[in-house]
């Protein structure tokens, strides 16, 4: 008691010395909350909005439950403190919408900066306080904005330029292909790498937009840039930097013929191969003023891509993280092998002293030979070696700038000396999307699955979903990234990167509606295989339902029924069979066309709900009896009813009809039986599925009160499983279920099979989107708790807020925390909770007592008994339930 008077007595004497108001009144601060999370267009205080009507977001906090938005005010202006909302000032709009509200202000300006802030009404009418600022900067919004010139000819450019007065404003726009680093006045200008993204450059190259006011002085400046290959495999230079000066002078330094060149100290640079490194030829001080640059050759203005420019608007690529190695050991005289202990994609940073002209030799491998030494085998085509030539200049620091690797192994050969263990360090390189989700559980195998699921996925963002980071491939395989689409969504805020991943779907497709295997199109065919096109409809909706982003929709709807009239050109009898990879890698080979039938099936479908939404009435009539038909002969073509199977009679073969409720009523059943069978008495609980039928089992199973059955598979540790790769030692997803290190297709670090990543949260932990409800408004919490599984917990960020699920349990109680977003609203069930006389308590009230629901408890609407279980009815809020029973 004493401690307690004491610490608020200190408490109290603190907020009186620093002036804050004194212990605010129960009821403020029980009431609407300021709004936080702002974002607009998915980001925060995002740079190059290159459209006219973004979208504003923001996630409400309130200190009740069972609260939510009546209304909202929105403040756009050109002054920092957004006071006055000069270019919108909303007023009070009677709406619970706080996710992407349209702008609806003054026309925007290009290259202008604008501040916004938000307040809203709870549901009592009851007013929060404005929000913190945000900022956006529009880009530049027209071809004419642009007054610089493409230049190359050198893969060193630089510039010298005066500023008269002190910049109050600068902006660079940039758009150097393949890859590109910006500099000013002796510094990398912010912090991507890998820039900008890889794109179809034929129709659309993105220019990335920096805040430079910082990097500027008064009196001489130097602009330079530093130019790789990428996936350009040519190098060229937009720059536009737009600078407002003390006393309102505006002027803009922009890329032209007046700029020098030289091709400097990297003197090779490939995705694949890797990057040589001579700094023998180090010019130093080239990117700062004063430098002597009479012996460069003037730039040359040379065309630039086709496409047209627009704005990078999603993460871009980062160094996201250092590893230093596990250890270091020396497998034959003169060779040094790192192991970093985890697989993934980057580079090394090298550290070394020696004598001029030395070449030191970096390789890179996902695995070593018993003798010790790396096994580069499975990367095919991709050489993944770097070299670095000293100038001899003391500790000599080092890293490459336009290619990266997919590794856990790091060779060095030529060093001199004996390295120390931190002679190199992982650096870890991906688009740097923000984590939004966790899950941990009692069982451990299931934790290691979520840790290689983790990184097989980030580490496979390289501004395209790739199918993986080591070999000669990794490219926007469009089967790998549907497949993983709903996981990737529970872990990561991949609401801008998929943003332009439909960009960049739609710059592929051709008049005909057709799209390619990989997107920007490289390997693969066009048009492609079902299963890998039906990456445009799906993520499309996958973005709609969990980011409730209606735009999405509109934008794509065309493009989308155009593909799928494309395929209604080869369908025959309402099938289209054409297939190449179908349920690629499977231990049991299913036949292509019933997979591409499945997903003629499951576009027209979404795309009929798209239209439904849309209010688009009559495609979505003739699109629904299409499906219909669809269903009909899919049934028909593939049914055996002598083994009571689809098709050859695999998992994947009844999984697929069994997942889109194909398969008439009657029959259900035994289909069912036969893929029990298959699974249990065939398989002893295995999978035996490719990338295609893993996506849907484990949710089918679970969807269908079979959720033992899902976990049994997911806790397997022998062949064919994910428990069986994390045996073997694997850090991140292999591609195949089988363990395979010789030179044919087998890379350890491919994210495809992680799709059982989303089925953690939605089982185990319990967290869903509610049926027909997107945007997480409405949520069903719905954990399973499997045979020995004792606890899971889960939680994922939402565009609405967090929402978390967490339980325990033993033979009588289950304990289970929910939290739901402000705005939103959930049912909670627990299943198969079947016991006597039970008492539910929330905190330490007594909600339920035996007989029935107790009303009155803060956010709680209703409490039944459901399906052996329960099933409570919340609002917004943090609850804390225990049931009990004997
Ligand atoms: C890629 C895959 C891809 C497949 C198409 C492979 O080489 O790595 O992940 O989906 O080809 O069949």
């Amino acid at each position: 008691m004493r401690s307690l008077f004491f610490s608020g007595l200190f408490i109290f004497m603190v907020s009186l010395f620093l002036g804050y108001p004194v212990l605010p009144g129960l009821d403020e601060a029980k009431g609407p909350q300021a709004p936080t999370g702002l974002r607009c267009e998915y980001l925060v205080n995002p740079l190059g909005v290159d459209t006219l009507k973004p979208r504003f977001s923001w996630v409400l906090e309130h200190g009740e439950r069972g609260q939510g938005q009546s209304s909202y005010e929105i403040l756009v202006s050109t002054q920092p403190n957004a006071e006055e909302g000069d270019l919108w000032a909303s007023g009070k709009v009677d709406s619970t919408d706080s996710t992407q509200v349209v702008y609806a202000g003054k026309p925007l300006q290009s290259g202008s900066s604008y501040y916004w802030k938000v307040r809203y009404w709870d549901r009592d009418g009851r007013q929060s306080p404005f929000s913190q600022v945000a900022r956006f900067d529009t880009g530049l919004f027209s071809r004419a904005d642009w007054k610089g010139k493409w230049i190359g000819g050198k893969n060193q450019l630089r510039k010298e330029f005066e500023l008269g007065k002190k910049a109050l404003r600068a902006r660079a726009y940039v758009c150097g292909l393949g890859y590109s680093e910006l500099r000013l006045n002796g510094h990398k200008v912010g912090r991507n790498v890998l820039d900008p993204a890889w794109t179809t450059y034929d129709k659309r190259a993105l220019y990335v937009t920096y805040d430079v006011t910082g990097y500027l002085q008064t009196g001489p400046n130097a602009v330079a840039a530093m130019l790789g290959q990428g996936w350009f495999k040519a190098t060229v230079l937009l720059v536009q930097i737009n600078i407002e000066l003390e006393g309102g002078e505006k002027l803009e330094v922009v890329s032209d013929a007046s700029w020098k060149g030289m091709d400097g100290p990297v003197v090779a640079n490939s995705v694949y191969n890797g990057e040589t490194y001579d700094a023998r030829l180090e010019t130093p001080g080239w990117d700062r003023a004063g430098y002597d640059d009479g012996q460069w050759s003037a730039a040359e203005v040379v065309a630039g891509p086709k496409g047209v420019l627009s704005a990078q608007m999603m993460p871009a690529i980062q160094v996201v993280d250092t590893i230093v190695p596990l250890k270091m050991a020396s497998p034959e005289p003169g060779v040094y092998v790192f192991d970093m202990g985890q697989n993934f994609s980057g580079w090394a940073q090298l550290r070394v002293r020696g004598q001029r002209g030395t070449a030191v030799k970096l390789r890179f491998a996902e695995m070593v030979y018993d003798n010790g030494m790396i096994n580069q085998e499975n990367l095919r085509g991709a050489r993944a070696e770097d070299v670095y030539i000293l100038k001899g200049e003391g500790e000599e620091v080092w890293e490459p700038r336009f290619t990266y690797h997919g590794f856990r192994y790091v060779e060095l050969s030529g060093y001199p000396g004996v390295p120390a263990v931190n002679g190199v360090r992982g650096r870890v390189v991906h688009t740097a999307v923000e984590p939004v989700g966790s899950f941990a559980c009692s069982k451990p195998v299931l934790n290691s699955l979520q840790r290689i699921i983790i990184w097989g996925q980030k580490t496979n963002l390289h501004s395209t979903p790739t199918d993986c980071c080591q070999r000669d491939e990794r490219m926007g395989w469009m089967g790998d990234a549907q497949g993983t689409a709903e996981e990737a969504i529970y872990n990561f805020d991949m609401a801008a990167f998929y943003a332009n991943f439909l960009r960049d779907i739609r710059d592929v497709q051709d008049e005909k509606g057709t799209i390619t295997d990989t997107v920007p199109h490289i390997w693969g065919s066009r048009p492609a295989d079902p299963a890998w096109g039906t990456a445009y409809p799906l993520i499309a909706w996958y973005f709609y339902q969990y980011y409730g982003d209606r735009r999405v929709l509109e934008d794509y709807y065309d493009g989308i029924k155009k593909y799928v009239e494309f395929l209604r050109t080869r369908a025959e009898n309402d099938l289209v069979k054409f297939s190449y990879y179908g349920d690629w890698v499977a231990v049991d080979r299913t036949p292509g066309d019933i997979v591409s039938s499945f997903y003629y099936y499951y576009d027209v479908k979404v795309l009929a709900e798209m239209a439904k939404v849309l209010g688009k009435e009559a495609d979505a009539k003739a699109y629904g009896d299409l499906a219909s038909a669809i269903k009909t002969a899919f049934h028909r073509e593939y049914f055996d009813p002598k083994t009571r199977s689809y098709a050859n009679g695999t998992q994947t073969a009844n999984t697929l009809p069994l997942f889109l409720d194909l398969v008439p009523e009657k029959m259900r059943g035994s289909v069912w039986g036969s893929l029990f069978d298959n699974i249990v008495y065939k398989n002893n609980s295995h999978l035996t599925t490719g990338i295609i039928g893993t996506k849907y089992i484990m949710e089918l199973l679970t969807n269908n009160g079979s959720s033992d059955l899902a976990y049994d598979i997911a806790t397997q540790t022998t062949y064919p499983s994910w428990g069986y790769m994390i045996e073997n030692g694997a850090t991140s997803l292999w591609e195949l279920w089988q363990l395979r290190q010789g030179p044919s297709m087998n890379s350890h670090n491919h994210p495809m099979f992680g799709s059982v990543g989303s089925w953690l949260y939605k089982a185990l932990a319990g967290i869903n989107l509610a049926p027909e409800s997107t945007g997480f408004e409405k949520i069903r919490i719905v954990p399973q708790m499997v045979r020995d599984l004792r606890y899971a917990a889960g939680s994922t960020r939402t565009v609405r807020g967090e929402v978390s699920s967490s339980w325990s349990r033993d033979d009588r109680t289950v304990r289970l925390e929910v939290v739901i977003p402000v705005g939103s609203e959930a049912e909670v069930v627990i299943p198969g909770f079947n016991l006597e006389n039970v008492v539910i308590k929330e905190g330490d009230q007594a909600v339920w007592n035996g007989q029935g629901y107790k009303a009155g408890i803060q956010g709680i609407r209703s409490i039944e008994k459901a399906q052996a279980g329960f099933l409570i009815k919340v609002g917004s809020g943090r609850y804390a339930f225990k049931l009990q029973g004997d």
